[in-house]
């Protein structure tokens, strides 16, 4: 377990300050969990490098007096387009885990999406989120469970816990060959588990034959299809967003289906290495959606500049994920809360800098590739 910290450490201005402050924080095995993506990790090495790459090119002397960060999301406005994006067990990174998460992501406008893995349960993190002002949006992480009917109670009680939307994760049939992670052998800590899956029953393993495989004649028997998506969207009120999405031609598919709004994403590169970057998929992406429905980017997002080039390039908002555990590592609530404070306030800097007075102003023109 880390070391317990409440009190904001000094010297940590950026986002990358505070993931080199939280590697010394967290022991070996956690920060291998926290950190660490598949195989050789290319992917989440090159989603942070695909948004520096990108080139921004200014506008000068418009005016930007007046100028703010809000953006409209399923006919709410929201203060500015960061979410929190759904990460299993954040009291691996601190005892209090979603709940400081959510203390500071309400406190700063932040949306908070909250994984099925919680270590947390979701009726209280909804409680701590949920009376915030001014507030972003508060979304369930859903992975369809084998037990479908655990699945339909747990759509019930996000509902009843005013949870505003459900993000069905799409790209994680199986986890990712996590390398570094069965390198260290992390397992989770006593105490820490994914609270809002207790009482849930496995279906029993079939008797496999010599050739057959675990994975195809035994774990996938119940992995989720389109049809799925259908049955989900059939027994719930909420709105149901995709999360994973990389193909254009998925895109169309989860819209045909009557997905409400997709994530492109690439789960942090934790779970097929050397997937395609999202900066790089966004594009084509927004090309098929078209504006009918919200489309939001996560992975390797790190600096306010990157949020800009999101935006620009067709995105209705974002979602970062391992600093915002960096921060709560570093500080409890008020490391998280540093965090989103920062990527906010370079988020302005990059408006300001680029003649955007808001974020509807930002388009393709201001994103040139390859860059530099
Ligand atoms: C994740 N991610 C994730 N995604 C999801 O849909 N459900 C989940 O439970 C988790 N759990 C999880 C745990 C940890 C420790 C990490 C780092 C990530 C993926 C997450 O939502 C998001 O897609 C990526 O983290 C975004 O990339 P960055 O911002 O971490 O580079």
């Amino acid at each position: 377990m880390p070391t317990v910290t409440n009190d904001l450490p000094s010297g940590l201005a950026t986002l990358a300050d505070h993931e080199h402050q939280a590697r010394e924080t967290l022991d070996e095995k956690t920060w291998a969990y926290l950190f660490g993506a598949a195989a050789d990790e290319l992917t989440h090495g090159r989603n942070l490098e695909a948004w520096r790459e990108l080139a921004l090119l200014p506008r000068v002397l418009r005016p930007l007096a007046g100028g703010h960060t809000r953006i409209e999301l399923f006919g709410h406005e929201r203060p500015h387009p960061i979410l929190v994006a759904p990460m299993a067990y954040h009291r691996l990174a601190h005892p209090e885990g979603e709940l400081a998460t959510a203390l500071a992501a309400a406190a700063l406008g932040a949306g908070l999406v909250v994984s099925t893995q919680a270590s947390c349960r979701l009726e209280d993190v909804a409680g701590t989120f949920l009376p915030g002002t001014d507030r972003g949006p508060l979304w369930f992480q859903l992975y369809l469970q084998p037990d479908r009917a655990f699945t339909r109670d747990l759509v019930r009680r996000a509902e009843a816990a005013g949870y505003e939307a459900l993000v069905l994760t799409v790209d994680a049939p199986v986890q990712g060959a996590r390398d570094r992670e069965r390198r260290t052998g992390f397992r989770l800590p006593a105490g820490v588990r994914a609270v809002n899956l207790d009482g849930m029953r496995l279906p029993p393993s079939p008797t496999l034959g010599p050739t057959q495989s675990a994975l195809f004649d035994d774990l996938l028997l119940h992995a989720p299809t389109w049809e799925d998506v259908s049955w989900l969207r059939s027994i719930t009120r909420l709105p149901v967003l995709l999360k994973g999405v990389l193909h254009a031609e998925d895109a169309a598919l989860a819209i045909e289906h009557g997905a409400s709004g997709l994530i492109v994403s690439n789960h942090g590169g934790r779970t097929l290495d050397t997937a395609i970057t999202t900066a790089a998929a966004l594009p084509a992406l927004a090309q098929t959606v078209q504006g009918r429905v919200p489309l939001l980017v996560d992975g390797g997002i790190r600096r306010g500049t990157d949020v800009l080039k999101a935006m620009a390039l067709g995105a209705s908002a974002v979602l970062v994920g391992r600093p915002v555990l960096h921060g709560l590592a570093n500080a409890g609530a008020q490391g998280v809360a540093h965090v989103l404070r920062l990527l906010r306030d370079e988020l302005e800097i990059a408006m300001a800098l680029t003649g955007c007075r808001t974020l509807a102003e930002a388009g393709d023109a201001l994103v040139r590739k390859p860059g530099r």
